[in-house]
């Protein structure tokens, strides 16, 4: 079997948990290895819908060991408090997940600094998700960062903790005004967290390897979107990690000839949340209908998301950065009321039509969109379980982004549900299944 990466090709929320649960059960590790708690991955499995923001969307579907690798930032309380809400719910966690101990921890601190830059920023700020997560990755880049295998070094870790709070106070009282964090207040709760995560603390990286060596299976579960990423994204409205493809050797200790496959996720149309440019957005009706009959809010943060039509030119970018196999088209059902469909095929950018994504968000602010408009199928996809049974329309849809992004359609998700998906099996195997030579 080969290893496959999930990744997606917009600005987040393409519905990567829904694909990864259902791919999971035909692999026997999923690994996560970039983001944090910024994430919000939705999975509805048999009516059942379940929240996942640190743990790998695979722990629901299959019996598949799930990896917290070191490329991650984790916050220890939430991730105790997600492990025990699965497990609430009947999942199996105990013995089929695992923390790396190279992982970054995000601190109390994270947070309030996450939202005090964005105060400082004011008109200017990016519309974090307020999980911490730049400032944790900050700290990392910057080497005061703690990791999650210090939390299990007791007699050490309240000096460690106290060294770092102090470093972060002088930031928080100097810069901002701000009141202290108390050393106990912090170290307390991560001193808990750490002894109930104790179990799950591995070096992740050898296990991989191992795995591998035993002929393992992987997913690798990416976070975000190829557009949020923070060399090839929309910067600086992007996130603090590389949501791209090389994310994962670095984010998981894996080496390239290990990463066999590599599948992107996009919605039949586009959403953002947070600020930035976003040069196919529809602030008309069209965009309205979508996040009503999308729902099309945060997972993570409950704020409405920004709604629009397919950007081919952004999602070329990224098939082409990811070197994307294949891609799954999600939530094709949200576009069935609309008697017309537009696809952004190119940018205007200063009255000069352009193919590329600039590099300066400036720039990219000025681009308009050039549509070229599609017939919609005016018919119900919902539900629907086989390509074949889609309407001629919605076929010749996908067709054209399949055309337009130069890969094949393997996947069309049409509906929350785990059920409601089509997988085209033999495109599966031709385009994402290959036996690796090792
Ligand atoms: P941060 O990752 O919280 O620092 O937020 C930076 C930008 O990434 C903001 O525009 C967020 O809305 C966006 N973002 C972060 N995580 C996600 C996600 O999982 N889905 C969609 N957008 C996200």
């Amino acid at each position: 079997m080969s290893n496959l990466v999930v990744l997606g090709a917009q600005w987040g929320d393409e519905g990567k948990g829904k694909i990864v649960d259902l791919l999971t059960d035909r692999f026997d590790t999923v690994v996560r290895y970039q983001g944090g708690a910024n994430a919000g991955h939705t999975v509805v499995a048999e009516g059942v819908k379940y929240i996942l923001h640190q743990v790998p969307s695979g722990i629901i579907n299959g019996a598949g060991l799930c990896v917290v690798a070191n490329g991650v930032v984790v916050d220890p309380t939430a991730m105790v408090g997600e492990l025990l809400e699965l497990k609430q719910k009947g999942i199996e966690v105990d013995g089929r997940f695992v923390l790396s101990d190279r992982a970054q921890v995000v601190m109390p601190y994270h947070g309030e600094l996450d939202r005090l830059t964005e105060m400082r920023l004011g008109k200017g700020s990016i519309g974090t998700t307020g999980k911490g997560i730049g400032p944790a990755y900050e700290s990392k880049i910057s080497r005061a960062g703690l990791r999650v295998g210090d939390l299990l070094t007791n007699s050490k870790l309240r000096e460690k903790v106290k060294d770092l709070v102090e470093r972060a106070n002088e930031l928080i009282v100097k810069l901002y005004n701000e009141r202290p964090f108390d050393v106990d207040e912090v170290y307390s709760p991560l001193a808990a967290a750490g002894e109930q995560l104790a179990p799950y603390i591995t070096n992740t990286a050898d296990l991989l390897h191992r795995r591998i060596e035993e002929g393992s299976s992987i997913i690798f579960e990416g976070a975000q979107g190829a557009m949020l990423d923070i060399d090839h994204g929309t910067y600086p409205f992007v996130t603090s990690s590389n949501t791209t493809v090389g994310s994962v050797c670095s984010g998981t200790g894996v080496p390239p000839k290990h990463i066999h496959r590599s599948l992107g996720i996009a919605k039949a149309y586009c959403t953002r949340v947070g600020k930035g440019p976003f040069p196919s957005e529809d602030e008309t009706e069209a965009g309205e209908k979508m996040r009503e009959i999308g729902g099309e809010f945060g997972a993570t943060t409950g704020r409405p998301r920004r709604c629009g039509w397919f950007d081919a030119v952004s999602a070329c970018y990224a098939a082409r950065i990811n070197g994307f196999d294949a891609v799954a088209i999600t939530k094709i059902d949200v576009l069935d009321g609309f008697s017309e469909i537009q696809v952004c095929i190119a940018y205007e950018l200063d009255g000069k039509r352009i193919e590329h994504v600039p590099a300066s968000a400036t720039e990219m602010e000025r681009c308009k969109p050039i549509y070229k408009s599609v017939p919609g199928w005016r018919d119900s996809t919902s539900g629907i379980d086989g390509f074949d049974d889609l309407p001629d329309k919605a076929k010749r849809y996908l067709d054209y982004l399949a055309g337009l992004l130069g890969i094949p359609v393997v996947i069309i998700s049409t509906g929350p549900d785990r059920r409601h998906s089509a997988v085209r099996e033999d495109v599966y195997r031709q385009s994402l299944q290959v036996i690796p030579n090792h």
